[in-house]
């Protein structure tokens, strides 16, 4: 059986996406074949694009996508043609020793197997053609492991769903399951692209007292407002370590609590890490380009019980967070719509990556027909 799909490839780093029709392999017992109906457009894509994550071409990008299941491998029990499936950047395999301490977004088939580019999913003139994060949802047709689909209700609009997969979890899961954000708490965001102004409503529905949003376009602060922030700041212009000082006297001469960097830039790790009061933390949730060092004053570690830790994928388990995260898009708590700057076609891709590079847009959504 022959199954096109119509896709946007990376063939060459900081070149256009092209839009051409590719053959889908076909599916192992553990595959489902997706039908995707809306998939968002992130900044991990575009980092793709820039060769900052040094993924390597031909790839289908896209990995923040949601649809409808066209065909289940034989293996596959927990999912049948027809299903609505938010698809996970990050799949989790259920077995390895990750998967059973618990910690299903570290698992040995997510992220390091999905940046391999040893995963393939289409070709072309027989060229395999990999898909970025196992997923490549820039597609109209898609090949996903079983383990990265995850069911939701009919009556939640695919166009929203979509953007749990990535920009949500990633975001709100870090406020809530790796900081552990407590009522009353003080939180800063550096960055208030779509992962920031999802941490600041993750730290929202998780009770912070104070939220600051921090960002150098006063159009991501007004957005970050809508999204719950108590107070904004730009720190366009701003060197050194003033944006830090800044911060915290506004807390008291302390700090915050918790301060999240979603950028991924070194100097805004450092920023934020001196932005927390002691015994504070540094959720680092930006990915800087591989190679890149930060350097912070290490006795603040141990003298003033500062730490600094990583957020993957938000902690998620999604088969956990993806009904809990609808089910507060469904009670009017989490907001999906507003995140949704544009809707696009996906011919439209690259106007869609250099929106998102150029600050115009919090997500562009691609909707197949
Ligand atoms: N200080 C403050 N804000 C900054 C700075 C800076 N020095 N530099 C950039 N920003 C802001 C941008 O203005 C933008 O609002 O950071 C935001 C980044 O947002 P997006 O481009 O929308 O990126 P996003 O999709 O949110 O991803 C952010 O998280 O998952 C990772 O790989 C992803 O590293 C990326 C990060
Ligand atoms: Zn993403």
């Amino acid at each position: 059986m022959i199954r096109e799909s119509r896709a946007a490839v990376m063939y060459d780093f900081n070149a256009p996406l092209i839009v051409e029709t590719l053959r889908l392999k076909d599916p192992r017992p553990d595959q489902i074949v997706v039908r995707v109906v809306a998939s968002g457009i992130c900044h991990t894509d575009l980092s793709v694009v820039r060769a900052a994550l040094p993924y390597p071409p031909p790839v289908v990008l896209g990995h923040e996508g949601a649809g409808i299941v066209e065909e289940v491998g034989k293996a596959v029990t927990h999912l049948r043609p027809g299903d609505h499936v938010v698809l996970s950047s990050i799949p989790h395999c259920g077995r390895c020793a990750y998967c059973r301490a618990g910690h299903a977004h570290l698992c040995d088939s997510g992220l390091q197997a999905a940046m391999s580019g040893q995963q393939v999913a289409f070709e072309k003139g027989g060229a395999d053609i990999a898909h970025f994060c196992g997923l490549g949802s820039f597609a109209t047709r898609t090949l996903v492991d079983a383990c990265a689909a995850v069911k939701i209700d009919d009556d939640i609009p695919l166009n929203r769903a979509c953007l749990i997969g990535c920009g949500v979890i990633t975001g709100v899961g870090a406020a809530i399951n790796t900081a552990r954000i407590q009522p009353g708490e003080t939180v800063a965001v550096f960055g208030c692209g779509g992962v920031g102004v999802n941490v600041i409503q993750g730290a929202t529905i998780a009770g912070a007292a104070r939220i600051l949003a921090v960002d150098v376009v006063d159009k991501k602060l007004e957005w970050a407002k809508q999204f719950g922030a108590t107070e904004v700041l730009n720190v366009r212009g701003l060197t050194g370590d003033s944006a830090s000082d800044e911060i915290r006297a506004k807390f008291g001469d302390m700090g915050v609590d918790v301060a999240f960097e979603c950028i991924g830039s070194p100097d805004v790790i450092r920023q934020a890490f001196l932005s927390t009061r002691r015994g504070g933390k540094a959720v680092i949730v930006g990915v800087a380009p591989f190679g890149v060092e930060v350097a912070l004053p290490a006795c603040m570690l141990p003298l003033e019980e500062r730490s600094l830790v990583g957020s993957l994928y938000g902690s998620a388990f999604m088969p956990r967070d993806v009904p809990r995260l609808l089910d507060l898009y469904r009670r009017g708590k989490l907001k999906l719509d507003e995140l949704v700057s544009r809707e696009i076609r996906l011919d439209e891709v690259n106007a869609g990556l250099e929106a998102l590079e150029s600050g115009g847009v919090l997500r562009s959504v691609i909707v197949f027909e």
